[in-house]
């Protein structure tokens, strides 16, 4: 794992011209590539790059787009802004839990699927509004969701 964690760590910051000022866009790629930030990789990038762990831990924990946990191959979010929070997102994330059996910020034992909770990402009208990878649902009513995820399980 040693060696596959440096190999990979050096294609991405190679990627990036090895400019410490482009960890971010550096996450990106581990991020899309593992579905998650894996603390080996980040750990080579920061001494490659020479960018302190501290820096890129701040910043993995600032973003919702990166996750320090291994998450699902399908990521669900459901929009926790003020217009899809008033229309039930609630709700939603509750039918959502129950039907994957896992709660908000949890991944399920199968690795499909990870559920969590967004900020608004400007589609208000379509409100309450779902998230599934880079696709965007909406509205979303709660006896919606069973049809919803098994549209994702035999992806
Ligand atoms: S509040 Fe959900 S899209 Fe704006």
């Amino acid at each position: 794992m040693e060696y596959v964690a440096a190999e990979k760590a050096q294609q991405i910051i190679d990627r990036w011209d090895r400019k410490p000022e482009n960890i971010i866009e550096m996450m990106h790629d581990i991020q899309n590539e593992f579905n998650y930030l894996p603390y080996d990789i980040l750990m080579e990038v920061s001494q490659r790059a020479n960018v302190p762990i501290a820096k890129i831990y701040n910043i993995a924990t600032f973003y919702n787009a990166f996750s320090l946990k291994p998450k699902g191959k399908h990521r669900i979010h459901i929009c926790m802004g003020t217009p899809c929070h008033a229309l039930g997102a609630e709700r939603l994330v509750s039918a959502i839990e129950r039907e994957l059996d896992i709660k908000c910020g949890d991944t399920t034992k199968d690795m499909k699927f990870s559920l969590d909770i967004c900020g608004c990402v400007g589609t208000c009208g379509l409100a309450p509004v779902v998230i599934i990878g880079d696709e965007l649902y909406g509205p979303i009513s709660v006896q919606g969701v069973p049809k919803l995820i098994k549209k994702y399980e035999g992806k």
